[in-house]
């Protein structure tokens, strides 16, 4: 018999994602419930929708470092286990072109705030980290210390688009530009890259002549909200697993892709 799972979140926004999930989790369709909610600014009404059930809440002012970094860049301290190179040689949020400078400011800014957002969680251990309108790219430095055990991903997402279609921060804006005529969601694990990790679920809608960005947010949202709580019951279920696929292609050449394969439910 599985054991209900714990389940942190971080918020920046609405939360209404979170809310889907603690519903589900209210019902019993999802065997778990929110241990902890974490934002990175104190504005994200997210907060108080834990506040109200006493859920444990947070907040690591990213917004306060990045500035103070820009201003007083020694006053902004890395932690000790915080290695530059080891997340310069593991990360694919920029290319390996971009400027130097604008890079590292990245990546010391997200450390100092990611080493005290492992801080404020490590009271209350999780099992599976959702990030429900999280607007922040997170780290290696952090994705390492989250996903401690090989080849058992814990940290979700959901992003507003059908991914690899329109990474990024503005998912249904980039469909609704560029004349899509279907768009979509995608809830994926959390891997180096932006809104890159392997997909666990999509739901797709379409998109007709009348449609404005609005609508096309509206649709959206509420297809998210069905989808995200489905992705996390199939987690607490034990049915995600990550594998490591290889395909031939045409040229000889071989394509490896990490994907996440959905076991049956399990038998009642
Ligand atoms: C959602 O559209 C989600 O896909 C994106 O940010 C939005 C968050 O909405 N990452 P909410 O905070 O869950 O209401």
């Amino acid at each position: 018999m599985k054991q209900p799972i714990r389940i942190g979140a971080l918020v920046s926004g609405s939360g209404t994602n979170l809310q889907a999930i603690m519903d589900a989790c209210e019902l019993g369709d999802i065997d778990g419930s929110i241990v902890f909610i974490g934002s990175d600014t104190p504005d994200a009404a997210g907060l108080k929708r834990g506040r109200r059930l006493n859920i444990p809440t947070f907040v690591v002012n990213y917004g306060s470092i990045i500035r103070r970094y820009k201003k007083t860049p020694e006053t902004v301290t890395v932690p000790d286990d915080f290695d530059l190179s080891t997340v310069l040689s593991k990360q694919t949020l920029f290319p390996a072109d971009a400027d130097g400078e604008t890079v590292k400011a990245f990546f010391i800014t997200r450390a100092a705030a990611e080493a005290k957002l492992l801080e404020r969680m490590n009271p209350y251990p999780f099992d599976l980290l959702v990030l429900a309108g999280f607007m922040r790219n997170l780290t290696p430095y952090f994705i390492d210390r989250v996903n401690t055990v090989p080849d058992h991903p814990r940290i979700m997402n959901i992003h507003p688009a059908l991914l690899p279609a329109f990474p990024g921060i503005d998912g249904y804006g980039d469909t609704f530009r560029y004349g899509c005529k279907m768009g979509g969601c995608t809830v994926h694990f959390v891997d180096y890259g932006e809104d890159s990790g392997p997909i666990i679920g999509q739901r797709a809608y379409e998109i007709f002549e009348d449609d404005t960005l609005a609508s096309v947010r509206e649709k959206g949202l509420k297809l998210e909200w069905e989808l995200y709580p489905k992705c996390v019951k199939m987690f607490a279920e034990g049915r995600l697993k990550k594998i490591r696929e290889t395909y031939p292609l045409k040229d000889g050449k071989k394509m490896h892709r990490t994907v996440v394969r959905i076991l049956p439910p399990p038998k009642r």
